[in-house]
């Protein structure tokens, strides 16, 4: 059975950043928003990341989303997916008070089950760290798309952090201070982070694969000339014998020495790293800009793939600033690689540039938002 495709059908922002009072219906296929900069672009792909996601891509401090002086902010927006009903999805955020999430009317209880209900995949400068960052950044990116299509995954690795910053804040307490250590109380961390380490470890290994496989279809559809490579590597080796959760034990309990002395845990999922390489090089020391470019492309419409397989729904593809770094010969590919039924949202300044990267524009599967005017318009 071919996925469904997930829509955003309309938007409305209600002293959300720069737009006081705006609302947008959208096409079903391609959106462009255009405008100068700063006219609002980004914003409208905030709004949307938000109803998806509960918040901005840009930023973790709902309060910066609010216009300057206002106390409140609301976004709504109808989301529907193929021939079922439509679903409306409403935030209010406040200075004063913590945000609220309803869909169809019913507060969320837990703002976590909004999370791969209505899937969206977003790429912003912003996501550069993905392949410019530090380790972290890469362990985020994925640890973000597991979630999405296992919830228990995300449940395993929000126990695991709060053992671990237990863990580390009782170490710490020993090194600083020289407190009295509780061995028991170490050994009971260790235990608890042996079994949710072992589900990390074990899901990251499967995702990853299944990940990998599906990146190593769509890097060749973007550029022939290149060998794209990647690796998950756990900090934790696992020798044939033992089972993960053993071999996590054992690495917790030979380190416990070195982590009392340097105050923090120096082994175990934190630790994991996922490389890229370009080539047999790695990405991150050696990749040019339009090569990081390329490959974060890549990721995200890996991840659009990961999950329309997962959650049997072709996610909404927000994409702002897509053709910065690319030539016209890969930005060509790109949109051939797009326009597969999908719905698209793209910013650019000039309506022309995105011409020349190769968007034919006056098609009726193209639906343009001049963001000024969306401003000027909400009187
Ligand atoms: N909380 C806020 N209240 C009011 N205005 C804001 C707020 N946060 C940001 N702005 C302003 O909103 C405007 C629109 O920002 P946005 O990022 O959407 O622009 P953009 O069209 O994407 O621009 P660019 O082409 O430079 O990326 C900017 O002038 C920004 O300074
Ligand atoms: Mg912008």
């Amino acid at each position: 059975m071919p996925a469904r495709c997930m829509l955003i059908k309309s938007l409305s922002m209600k002293n959300f950043r720069v737009y006081e009072h705006a609302a947008l219906s959208f096409g079903e296929k391609t959106n462009i928003l255009f405008g100068e900069n700063g006219a609002g672009k980004t914003t409208v792909l905030e709004a949307i990341h938000s109803l998806a996601y509960t918040r901005s891509f840009k930023t973790y401090l709902d309060g910066e989303l609010l216009s300057y002086g206002s106390a409140e902010a609301r976004v709504s927006g109808n989301f529907k997916s193929d021939k079922k009903r439509d679903h409306r999805v409403e935030i209010a955020l406040s200075r004063t008070k913590p945000k609220k999430i309803k869909v169809n009317g019913a507060t969320l209880t837990n703002q976590a089950d909004l999370i791969g209900r209505f899937p969206v995949v977003c790429l912003a400068p912003e996501d550069g760290i993905i392949t410019l960052g530090s380790p972290v950044n890469r362990r985020q990116f994925f640890d973000k798309l597991f979630s999405q299509v296992d919830p228990s995954y995300l449940t395993a690795l929000q126990l695991y952090n709060r053992v671990l910053k237990q863990r580390n804040s009782h170490l710490n307490s020993f090194a600083v201070t020289g407190a009295v250590v509780d061995r028991g109380l170490l050994e009971a961390f260790d235990v608890q982070l042996a079994q949710q380490g072992a589900i990390i470890q074990q899901r990251r290994t499967e995702y990853f694969q299944r990940f990998k496989e599906i990146a190593y279809t769509i890097y060749p559809e973007l550029e022939q000339g290149k060998s794209f490579k990647m690796a998950y590597t756990p900090a934790v080796k696992v020798k044939p014998e033992e089972s993960i959760q053993q071999a996590i034990l054992r690495e917790l309990t030979s380190s416990q020495a070195a982590d009392l002395r340097r105050g923090t845990t120096t082994i175990g999922p934190q630790r994991d790293l996922f490389l890229f390489y370009l080539n047999r090089q790695e990405l991150r020391k050696y990749g040019s800009k339009g090569e990081h470019k390329l490959v974060l492309v890549a990721l995200k419409f890996a991840e659009g793939r990961f999950l329309e397989e997962f959650l049997q729904e072709k996610p909404i593809y927000l994409l702002d600033d897509l053709f910065s770094e690319l030539d016209i010969k890969r930005s060509t590919q790109i949109i051939e690689s797009l326009q597969q039924g999908l719905q698209i949202f793209i910013t650019s300044t000039d309506l022309a540039d995105l011409r020349r990267h190769g968007l034919t524009l006056d098609t009726d599967q193209i639906t343009i938002f001049d963001a000024g005017k969306i401003r000027d318009a909400q009187a």
